[in-house]
């Protein structure tokens, strides 16, 4: 149903930009960081984990695309490394369009990478995911996804 093609350097920083953008909205909105600085911490947070762009080992970039009319309906980032022996598959980001939603793209798009990290020897697949997305919960946990830990913060003074 879905092909993950690679993105090429413009689309990469146009979803990088993207990201920036939304990292530090949301950021915001979390209380995390302020309005003036977050964009510059998103940026320094996004750079230092890709030290190398898309170039950065591991580290795939892809757009969704609807097999059966060429459409682009998504995007997803995810990385493959050994660590401690075994392979680490992680999703850290997926976005489909919203148009587009509730019709299976996010799945097929899960089971393509489920596929994929199976061959590649993996034994499971993650990510990281907010408690106030409850879409993106449900999704995951439907696709089989369990909690295995949690961030917890208090305020303080
Ligand atoms: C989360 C997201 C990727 C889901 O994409 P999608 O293509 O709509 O997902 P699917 O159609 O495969 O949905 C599968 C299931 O997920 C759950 N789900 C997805 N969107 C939902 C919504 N808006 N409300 C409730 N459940 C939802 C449902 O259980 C759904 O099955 P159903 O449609 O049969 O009820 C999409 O909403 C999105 O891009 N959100 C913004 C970006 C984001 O939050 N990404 C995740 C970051 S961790």
């Amino acid at each position: 149903m879905v092909r993950l093609v690679p993105m090429n350097e413009a689309e990469f920083r146009e979803s990088f930009e993207r990201t920036v953008a939304r990292r530090a909205a949301d950021s915001v909105h979390r209380g995390v960081w302020t309005k003036e600085r977050a964009t510059e911490a998103a940026r320094v947070e996004l750079e230092t984990f890709l030290p190398r762009g898309r170039e950065s080992p591991g580290h795939h970039f892809a757009k969704v695309i609807d097999e059966s009319n060429g459409k682009q309906v998504g995007e997803v980032w995810y990385f493959v490394r050994e660590e401690g022996g075994k392979i680490r598959f992680w999703v850290d980001w997926i976005w489909t369009d919203p148009q587009e939603r509730r019709r299976g793209y996010a799945t097929a798009v899960f089971q393509r990478l489920s596929h994929e990290a199976a061959k590649l020897g993996a034994e499971r697949m993650g990510l990281y995911v907010f408690l106030d997305n409850p879409h993106a919960i449900s999704l995951y946990t439907k696709l089989g996804f369990s909690a295995q830990v949690m961030a917890m913060t208090k305020p303080v003074g």
